[in-house]
């Protein structure tokens, strides 16, 4: 594996190194030193395009973690604002000599431009493309599931689990990277939206589609239902064209404590973040003890430290 761009096409067996490798980490994380020199000398870059809290912080303190430099670069106040190019921004971060570049771009397709474009020799992680994939984040969730659902041995996949996603699925690159990997790891993935917020040529996805949340409680014995931001910033005249009222929203696919009291008991409830308390999901549902949105963001950091030692890491490494 040389970059991270997607997780569709990403081996079964490879998914599951990474966990397994997440798994490592975690346990180097319980110690009083946490800090690991397997990185030491080598520079990561997190070229950020759009605004993120969790995602740069947490591949900051991965990067961080492995004894990397870190330069974080956010478009914001820097060139790009001036109307600099991808392209240019890309080979000043190469002139720097980066080892690895995370990069968070408002364009689907912009990790993967980096990554073939031979504008830097790094190796590129897509951290969120547009609406196209954010890979690390299907990696957490999946690391988050295995933990509670999978037994978490290393080697194990999530064969014969259930996942629902729910929400925003049109303007999420964490449904389609989930979609791709958790079915890869051999979940069963249910996607539940209204239909103006379901992405033309679903059909070909290996999921199942569902209109109406109540019908999918009803109908799955779900182990995981992962909840999804509505993402306004994407959507022009605020979400008119989407759904009727954000309280017709809340009403028909929010989850609150009444639809959280008829799931399994063993069902866990996530989130990527940043939430919408009271549209997509209740305050009570998102503070539930079967809540795991916490542990996903501490679940990433691990992820993340994996996934750039085994990228950066050298020969031993990709052996
Ligand atoms: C997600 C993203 O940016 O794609 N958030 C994240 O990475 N923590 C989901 C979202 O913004 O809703």
């Amino acid at each position: 594996m040389k970059h991270l761009l997607t997780t569709r096409g990403l081996p079964r067996d490879e998914a599951i190194r990474i966990l397994d490798t997440a798994g490592e980490m975690a346990k180097t994380q319980e110690r009083e030193i946490r800090k690991l020199p397997t990185l030491r000398g080598k520079t990561v870059i997190n070229l950020f395009f759009e605004d993120s809290t969790r995602t740069r912080i947490s591949f900051e303190a991965a990067a961080k973690r492995l004894s990397a430099d870190v330069i974080n670069f956010s478009a914001k106040g820097s060139s790009v604002a001036k109307g600099e190019s991808l392209k240019d921004t890309a080979q000043t971060l190469q002139a720097m000599g980066a080892d690895g570049v995370v990069i968070r771009h408002w364009a689907s397709g912009a990790a993967e431009r980096l990554a073939t474009s031979g504008w830097t020799r790094g190796a590129v992680v897509n951290a969120g493309d547009g609406t196209h994939e954010h890979p690390t984040q299907a990696l957490l969730d999946a690391y988050t599931i295995r933990r509670h659902l999978a037994d978490g041995e290393p080697g194990v996949g999530l064969d014969g689990l259930t996942v629902a996603i729910v929400g925003d699925i049109l303007h999420s690159r964490v449904a389609r990277s989930d979609a791709w990997l958790l079915t890869t790891l051999g979940a069963r993935v249910v996607l539940v939206a209204p239909p103006t917020l379901v992405p033309l040529g679903v059909e070909t996805w290996p999921v199942e589609v569902v209109h109406s949340l109540d019908a999918a409680l009803e109908t799955y014995d779900l182990d995981a239902i992962m909840m999804l931001r509505i993402q306004l910033e994407r959507m022009t005249g605020g979400g008119a064209a989407f759904f009727p009222s954000p309280a017709e929203y809340t009403r028909l696919y929010g989850l609150d404590g009444t639809r959280l009291a008829r799931l399994p008991k063993r069902t866990i409830v996530m989130h990527p973040g940043p939430m919408n308390r009271g549209l997509e999901i209740s305050a009570e549902a998102a503070d539930s003890p079967r809540s795991v949105v916490v542990e996903q963001v501490a679940n990433g950091v691990s992820v993340r430290m994996a996934v750039l030692y085994l990228l950066l890491a050298g020969e031993e490494a990709a052996s």
